[in-house]
């Protein structure tokens, strides 16, 4: 690619949807905050050349709960937040919305205070360093279940800060449906949060038409798989509901087998609602600075298609509507 599209790609204002705070953890504060919390990693946590150590989709969720293990006061969530929001503003990005999760700080014993003040701190030191503005969506785990995400929904709900502007699902796609968890996405979605759940990443349309049929969504993380029906690829663009889009962790994933078999540009050209994002960096070795350059290198995109997914992206995200203008004014 020519060094000059890449210089202006790196400059380009950018706009991460998509990303978990327990996923945003490298290797090397893994071990930092391990060490000054007093804890000992499993030796296979990593590989020979320091990444995260996984080989499929279960293996990756243990190894993420492994990594957020050792994390137990508010100021490892702080720093995981600190050093990943610079990151992404080294790389041009002006806005990051990141999935935090309840459950895993309640694993380790810390309070859902805790865990949130950590990771406001973070967001106000590195909007005060760097400039980019963070919020968060509190996330519920998929595969503990509905009933413990109602739990999780209503401490969202109890516990209100400026910062917080939604509510979602990760976890493993193939346990409950969709539906199942309609109570919990309900209760948030009556106290006013927008809602996301990922669907469509592990399993195919038919996950993703649970979601938009029985959640209140109108963003759907991942969703790639939903090209598999084009009828749904028309509802998603009737309902202009957004897909969170992840490539890198999708091949990561395995959930296709190369760049080349990745349909970001079928979801595009069928006019969907479209972002570029991380997902988990170290864990897929990505940053949402290098899924903006493989979609110039390997799906053809130009800088005003790179932009224009920067401005849908802002449109699209949970801010609230004065700091959506003024950040969709600085894409420009
Ligand atoms: N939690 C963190 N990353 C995830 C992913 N890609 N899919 C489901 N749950 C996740
Ligand atoms: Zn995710």
């Amino acid at each position: 690619m020519q060094q000059d599209l890449q210089t202006q790609i790196q400059q380009l204002p950018k706009v991460e949807l998509h990303s978990h705070l327990e996923g945003c953890i490298q290797p090397d504060l893994v071990r930092t905050i391990a060490q000054r919390n007093g804890i000992s990693l499993k030796q296979d946590l990593f590989t020979a050349d320091d990444m995260f150590a996984w080989s499929d989709f279960v293996g990756f969720l243990n190894a993420y709960d492994e990594a957020s293990f050792c994390l137990r006061k508010p100021q490892d969530y702080r720093d995981i937040m600190y050093t990943y929001m610079q990151q992404c503003a080294e790389e041009g990005t002006i806005y990051a919305e990141t999935f935090i999760s309840p459950d895993h700080a309640a694993a380790v014993g810390m309070s859902y205070d805790e865990m949130l003040s950590g990771c406001v701190q973070g967001i106000d030191d590195a909007q005060r360093d760097f400039g980019i503005v963070g919020r968060l969506i509190i996330s519920c785990v998929r595969h503990l279940g509905p009933e413990q995400a109602l739990i999780v929904a209503q401490q969202l709900v109890d516990n209100p800060h400026p910062y917080i502007v939604g509510f979602g699902m990760g976890g493993n796609e193939s346990m409950f449906t969709q539906a199942d968890f309609a109570p919990a996405f309900n209760v948030a979605a009556a106290a006013g949060y927008a809602c996301t759940t990922h669907a469509g990443e592990v399993l195919g349309p038919e996950s993703v038409w649970d979601a938009i049929d029985n959640l209140p969504v109108t963003r759907i993380g991942h969703g790639v798989r939903s090209v598999e029906d084009p009828a749904l690829m028309a509802e998603l663009v009737k309902r202009g509901i957004a897909l969170e889009v992840c490539p890198g962790s999708n091949i990561a994933l395995s959930v296709y087998p190369d760049l080349a078999s990745h349909p970001l540009n079928k979801i595009l050209e069928a006019g969907i609602s479209t972002s570029l994002n991380s997902d988990d960096p170290p864990f897929f070795a990505t940053t949402v600075g290098s899924e903006y350059q493989s979609a110039a290198q390997d799906f053809g995109l130009d800088l005003q298609q790179l932009r224009h997914i920067s401005h849908i992206a802002m449109q699209a995200s949970f801010a609230d509507a004065d700091t959506k203008a003024r950040l969709l004014a600085v894409i420009g």
